[in-house]
């Protein structure tokens, strides 16, 4: 067995401290040593963005990097989206536009469609498209998952976050 490295991220706002290998992945760190199951297991070389997770602000595939490196990051997954158990407009647009179905590849949609509209407010649906490209859905199609992330980011632009709608 290898020796494990103690590692200290911000993951979803809290502090953490966690032991992982060398070879362990960040998908495998937050999975199962972490227990935040919501970023998924899809294809683990890059290919599907089921495990995609933000890093720094920046969309990352969890299955690339390892937990090692996670030292020191800010890290948000699916589960750091909602706030104070009011879902977040992306996650409300999902079911309203019934963007999911096995929801796998989900989480890793919601991620995705946060750093976009955490950079650009005002997307056109090609820069949703192209966004999103790195995501694989094999159930639903990409039409509902976009006209979602279009109506969440209207419904940002008029609203702001979970807090505001939550107040409606
Ligand atoms: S599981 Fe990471 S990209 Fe598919
Ligand atoms: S909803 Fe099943 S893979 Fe996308």
């Amino acid at each position: 067995m290898s020796k494990k490295t103690l590692v200290e991220a911000k993951v979803n706002g809290e502090t953490v401290e966690f032991l992982c290998e060398p070879r362990q992945s960040l998908l495998e760190s937050l999975r199962d040593i972490l227990e935040l199951t919501g970023a998924k297991e899809g294809c683990l070389t890059g290919d599907c963005g089921a495990c995609s997770v933000m890093v720094d602000g920046r969309v990352v595939d969890s299955c690339l990097m390892l937990g090692v490196e996670a030292q020191g990051c800010s890290i948000t997954t699916v589960e750091g989206l909602a706030t104070t158990g009011t879902l977040h407009s992306l996650q409300r647009k999902f079911l309203e536009h019934a963007s999911l179905q096995c929801g796998i590849c989900t989480p890793g949609f919601l991620m995705a469609a946060k750093g976009l509209l955490d950079r650009n407010p005002e997307p056109n649906e090609a820069d949703v498209r192209y966004a999103l490209a790195g995501n694989l859905c094999r159930c639903t199609g990409y039409d509902k998952i976009v006209k979602a992330v279009l109506d969440a980011a209207a419904d940002l632009r008029s609203h702001g976050d979970g807090k505001a709608a939550a107040a409606r």
